[in-house]
């Protein structure tokens, strides 16, 4: 069951947190008929009808959120060992029917957007799509102008062949080199897999951005945003669905 706070609900539709309390207390929104009273009353967003100002509110709008995922969290919804990034989200969050877009390895860090929306989390994933997903890489080793071109042309591994990916050599040193790798695939472990076979392996992996909707800069490891609505018409529009 989806569920959602009333005052959450309404602050979806152009009115602050507050704001939306304030319009509860004053008894302007109703709920199944009844007029609501209480700003934290959990709906049932597939079975309750809500009015505001007696206007009905859409209850069927999906959510999307960005998530700055942390070493050590597995993007997974449930999982009865560990920490997981439904974890990190206010228990009202944790039932409206988020999941994740494609999974990072419990070590890597950075961008996880989380969505309501099963076909377009299925579109930005599919490789069929070609999404682009821009990783900053720690690897083992001088990386060089070899490893640039290699990447260019696509890295054989054992059960199948890259796609074309663009590497960026941020930084190269004897023991260590930073570089900026783009992908349009997200085979599982595929980046440290093409890191590997090209014998620089993956000491630590953050991944920027989907799509090109960038981690934003202000979150913490651990915190999260609601996407904005410039950011959601982009996901909609390069994976060709209506919002
Ligand atoms: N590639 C990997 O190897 N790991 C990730 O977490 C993401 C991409």
């Amino acid at each position: 069951m989806r569920r959602m706070r009333l005052d959450r609900l309404l602050s979806r539709f152009g009115v602050s947190r507050k704001e939306a309390a304030e319009l509860v207390k004053a008894g302007r929104a109703a709920v199944n008929g009844q007029t609501a009273r209480d700003p934290g009353m959990v709906l049932d967003l597939d079975a309750d009808a809500v009015t505001l100002n007696g206007a009905p509110v859409r209850t069927d709008a999906h959510f999307h959120i960005m998530l700055h995922k942390p070493s050590g969290v597995l993007t997974a919804t449930e999982d009865g060992r560990g920490q997981t990034v439904l974890d990190l989200l206010p228990r009202e969050w944790r039932s409206v029917g988020l999941g994740p877009v494609g999974r990072l390895d419990k070590d890597t860090t950075g961008l996880v957007i989380l969505t309501t929306d099963g076909q377009l989390a299925h579109r930005l994933i599919s490789p069929r799509w070609e999404q682009d997903k821009r990783y900053i890489a720690r690897v083992e080793g001088r990386v060089g102008e070899d490893e640039v071109r290699r990447m260019a042309e696509g890295i054989p591994l054992k059960d199948f062949t890259c796609r074309p990916a663009r590497l960026v050599v941020i930084e190269a040193g004897e023991d260590e080199s930073l570089c900026e790798v783009v992908v349009s695939e997200g085979k599982y472990h595929q980046v440290k897999r093409m890191f590997g076979a090209l014998a620089h392996p993956v000491l630590a992996l953050h991944r920027q951005s989907i799509a090109g909707i960038a981690l934003d800069p202000a979150l913490e490891p651990g915190s999260w945003r609601e996407l904005t609505e410039d950011e959601r018409a982009r996901l909609y529009a390069v994976t060709e669905l209506e919002e």
